[in-house]
């Protein structure tokens, strides 16, 4: 048992988070790591020190392990930035949460999250999917796939989840936009106290006439354990909002761009459609969006890959790496359909593995089968070497995707 980290050694632990250079690669740094003979330290920008680990089976074991809390609050808890902090009103809302409050919360949404209730929304998804094919395909060439495809499929299928009514879509997708995209801290927090006020009303109406969606269920069943009140419900709709928009958008991009340069996989998808979902988990795993999360902080001491980490401390899963752990995936760098694999760690492991992960898989082959079996001489406008990434962010994606066809 290593006391202190091999890092120990060397003048000044490597800065977190990592930037990627290229699409297809993950930063080097996440590969020293991994190679250490056991976890190391790493620098946040915050200046605090917190313990990352890269190999599959350690970040496996940390996030299955109760130990190590999920509260945000906590003061050891590894926030990139110390005014990162969440209000008090978004910590009950899963994410933030540990035993035995997040089991009974998680347990009152799970069943609808379950692959047989997910299942029921593909119809809708389908056709919210035709609906934004139509649109690309009526609207300018080239056009950015991003803003016109990418970013509207998941918020529509979030309006589903959410029970956002019709009537309401347009302004709901405009002050989401504004508040993901807002380019100064006022206009952040305007479109945010709009939003806010937006989820309440809506929470407000579910409560007073239930509707058939995750919201209006749970308001129905208020009083039940684990059943958010009214704060509550309005935090999970948002919560749910932030959870479900970008993660899916980010991949939809990724993934038409990845396709659109491989000629060969979108034969073999076309030839036989049938490997779709192995394609989605490879593309899941391959491009491992998540770049900061599955984020931690020790409640004991805890013996993990070789090193005790002291209550207390803060610990990153860092799944970017883990995910392309050769101990685990035979030629990890290499983009491969017929991986057939599902155990991967892009929806993070354990108690918060990710509850939209089987909606997801949905909406991601949904989204690129119909796109590609549609427009089949969809092409790049741009060479990917061209293209601009989110580099800077919490999930990696693309910030356009110029097309034509
Ligand atoms: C490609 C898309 C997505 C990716 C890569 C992704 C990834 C993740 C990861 C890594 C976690 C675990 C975080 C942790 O343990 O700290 C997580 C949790 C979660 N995700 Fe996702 N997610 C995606 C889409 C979605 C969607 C569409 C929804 C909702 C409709 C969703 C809802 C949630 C919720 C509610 C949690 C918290 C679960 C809990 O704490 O019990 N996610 N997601």
């Amino acid at each position: 048992m290593t006391e202190a980290p091999d890092i120990t050694a060397s003048p000044e632990p490597p800065s977190y988070p990592m930037r990627r250079t290229c699409p297809y690669e993950v930063p080097d740094g996440y590969r020293e790591l991994r190679e250490r003979p056991a976890p190391g330290k790493v620098r946040l920008p915050s200046g605090k020190l917190a313990w990352a680990v890269t190999r599959y089976e350690d970040v496996k074991a940390m996030l299955g392990d109760n130990r190590f809390s999920s509260d945000l609050r906590h003061p050891g808890f590894p926030l990139l930035m110390d005014h990162q902090v969440p209000a008090p009103e978004f910590s009950t809302s899963l994410v933030g949460m540990d035993p035995p409050e997040h089991t009974l919360a998680r347990r009152a949404v799970a069943s609808d999250f379950t692959p047989r209730s997910v299942e029921r929304l593909r119809p809708r998804v389908q056709e919210i999917v035709d609906e934004y094919v139509d649109r690309l395909m009526e609207g300018p060439r080239p056009a950015d796939l991003v803003d016109a495809f990418a970013n509207p499929v998941p918020l529509l299928v979030i309006c589903e989840l959410i029970g956002v009514p019709f009537d309401d879509r347009d302004f709901f997708l405009r002050i989401s936009f504004t508040v993901m995209n807002a380019t100064t801290p006022e206009a952040g927090a305007r479109g945010m106290a709009e939003l806010m006020g937006y989820m309440d009303k809506l929470v407000t109406d579910k409560e007073r006439e239930p509707t058939d969606d995750v919201i209006g269920r749970l308001a129905a069943r208020r009083g039940e354990p684990g059943v958010p009140d009214h704060r509550d419900l309005v935090a999970m709709a948002f919560m749910l909002l932030m959870a479900g928009h970008e993660t899916p958008a980010n991949i939809i991009g990724l993934g038409a761009m990845l396709l659109l340069d491989r000629p060969d996989l979108r034969k073999a998808l076309r030839d036989d459609p049938s490997r779709w979902p192995a394609a989605i988990d490879e593309l899941l795993r391959f491009f491992t969006i998540a770049e900061i999360g599955n984020s931690r902080v020790a409640l004991a001491d805890v013996e993990l890959g070789g090193v005790r980490i002291g209550a207390g401390e803060g610990v990153l899963g860092l799944t970017v790496g883990a995910n392309r752990d050769p101990e685990r995936f035979p030629d990890p760098d290499v983009f491969d359909i017929d991986r057939v694999d599902r155990r991967h760690l892009a929806f993070g492991h354990g108690a918060h593995q990710c509850l939209g992960q089987h909606l997801v898989r949905i909406e991601l082959e949904v989204a690129l089968a119909t796109l590609f079996a549609r427009i089949p001489e969809l092409r790049l406008a741009e060479p990917v070497e061209a293209l601009r990434f989110k580099e800077e962010h919490v999930n990696y994606g693309l910030h356009a995707l110029p097309v034509t066809w």
